[in-house]
Order: C-alpha cells, then structure tokens, then sequence
C-alpha cells in the first residue's frame, strides 16, 4: 500500500461469478476512521465486493489490499433462529474466536471485553436475552457488537439497516459513526437507499455497472458523475428532502438539454 493511512485500498478490481462479470473495474481508497457507505442498486455487485474484500471470493484481476489486523464483518440476511440456545451476550463473545464454535467459559478478560461491546451498541438490557426472540434492531445491535469485539481496524457491514424502521436506522447509523471514532475503524457499509446515510458519512462508493466511483456525497451524488457511471443519462433529484436517482432519456439530446436545470442539486 502506498500511503500510511489506508486501511484498504482496491485497484481495479474485476470479479467474474459463472460466466457473469459483476464487477469490472472498481478502485477505491478507505482511511483510518472512515464511515463509508457503499451505494448500489439489487445486483450491483455489492454483497460480491464485500466478499472480494474478505478474500472468500477469487479476483480475476486488480488488487485488494488489506491493512493488516482482524476485519469485522456482518453478512446479509443473518436469520437468527428464535430457538437458537445462545444468549445476546454469549454471540458477542464468539466473536472472540472468529468462526469457531466452542464453550468453554470465558476468562475474566473475555467477560469484560463482551460487556464493554454489549455497553457500546446499547445491548446490555437484553444482553442475558436468547438472541432469537430480540427484535432486528436488537439483534442488528448485538451482530455488530460480535464483529467489533476483536477491534477490527476494518468492519464491513452488508445492508444492515435492512428491516429496520426510521427510528432504528437512525439510531444504528449515529451509532455507527459514534463507533468507528471509538475504536478507530473504517466501516464500509452497503446499502441500496443513500438517504439514512448521506448527513453521517464521510465518503461514498456507487457501484453501477461493474464501476464505482468514490468521494464525498456531494461530489459522487451528481448528474454528470453518475450519467457517466452508469453509462446513459440518470437524473439526481431531490424529492421531499430525499435524493433520488431515476433513469433519464438515454438519447441526451433534446431531453437532457430541457432538463438540465433540475440537475444541479447539493447533498448535506
Ligand atoms: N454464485 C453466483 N454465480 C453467478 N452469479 C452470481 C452469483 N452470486 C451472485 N451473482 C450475481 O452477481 C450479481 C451481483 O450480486 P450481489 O449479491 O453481489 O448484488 P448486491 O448488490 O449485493 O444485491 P442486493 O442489493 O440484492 O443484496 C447479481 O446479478 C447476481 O445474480
Ligand atoms: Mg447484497
């Protein structure tokens, strides 16, 4: 990695899945503390690049690099049966041992660990709680308190305001933010709605087309930059104080040019 402050750095990266090409060409840079959200219709390819980031998935071509140092991660649509026999707590201090399963108690060290990451994400109340029987916010909650637990520098999180309510969002997505200054992680987070997340984060990578292009919110959220990813013309409108991007006239022409004006738009 060229520069000291770079947790992960991707270099035109493409991945192939069957005869598919997801990704094509995506290079984008995370810092120390970043929160970025990475942006991305339904089979953009985001669940693939988190994946690829992870290593459990072969890049064709391009890089990967990682800062060295345990990565944190939350998979997709993790159902937690309801009649599973482990408390909130004991699937924070798995997390201790990455993907093993084991019993064996945990030293005092471990205990004080699970307790001050069950205190961090808010989960003590329902800490002693079956994980199952909790509400997705709850268990949302405790999953990011078993990716933290080993302090990873890196936390890659994949859509995990999914199935949560306005209220939830919001509070996981301060919570977030609160969180990667606390520890000092960047967090990448998938999503395919930018709008919970354009007032918290630093950065955004949109996934379109097998590209992405990274930046600032207001910088990546723009007419042009997006028309250009995409490959044909899509229009950034703000609608009751929501961003959203929709297809526009893929012959620019006349169309384009009437329409320009609603273009220009500034992202909080
Ligand atoms: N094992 C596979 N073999 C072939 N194609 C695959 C495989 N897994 C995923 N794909 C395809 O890759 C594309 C990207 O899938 P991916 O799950 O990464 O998208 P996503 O952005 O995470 O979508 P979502 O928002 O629905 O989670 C999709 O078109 C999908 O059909
Ligand atoms: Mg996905």
């Amino acid at each position: 990695m060229n520069t000291g402050a770079a947790v992960l750095a991707l270099e035109r990266v493409a991945v192939t899945l069957g005869e598919r090409p997801v990704l094509r060409e995506v290079s984008f840079r995370l810092e120390t503390e970043q929160f970025c959200a990475l942006i991305g219709t339904n089979g953009s390819g985001k669940t693939t690049l988190l994946r690829a980031i992870l290593g459990f998935i072969r890049v064709q071509s391009g890089r990967v690099d990682r800062a060295a140092g345990a990565v944190g991660y939350v998979p997709q649509k993790i159902t937690l049966d309801p009649g599973l026999p482990l408390r909130a707590c004991d699937v924070v201090a798995l997390g201790l041992d990455g993907a093993r399963f084991g019993t064996r108690l945990p030293s005092k060290a471990r205990a004080a660990r699970v307790q001050e990451m069950l205190r961090a994400v808010g989960a003590e109340e329902f800490a002693e709680q079956r994980v199952g029987a909790l509400s997705g916010g709850q268990q949302q909650r405790v999953l990011l308190a078993h990716a933290l637990v080993r302090r990873p520098k890196l936390l890659l999180l994949d859509e995990p305001l999914a199935n949560l309510d306005v209220g939830s969002t919001a509070e996981i997505v301060a919570l977030l933010r609160r969180l990667s200054h606390e520890f000092g992680a960047a967090v990448l987070l998938s999503a395919h709605d930018m709008n919970p997340l354009l007032p918290a984060v630093d950065r955004i990578v949109y996934l379109a087309n097998g590209c992405a292009v990274s930046g600032k919110a207001d910088e990546v959220v723009r007419t042009e930059v997006l028309s250009r990813l995409y490959g044909y013309h899509v229009d950034v409108l703000r609608v009751h104080g929501r961003v959203v991007v929709v297809a526009g006239a893929r012959d620019e022409s006349q169309d384009a040019l009437e329409r320009d004006p609603v273009h220009t738009i500034t992202v909080p």
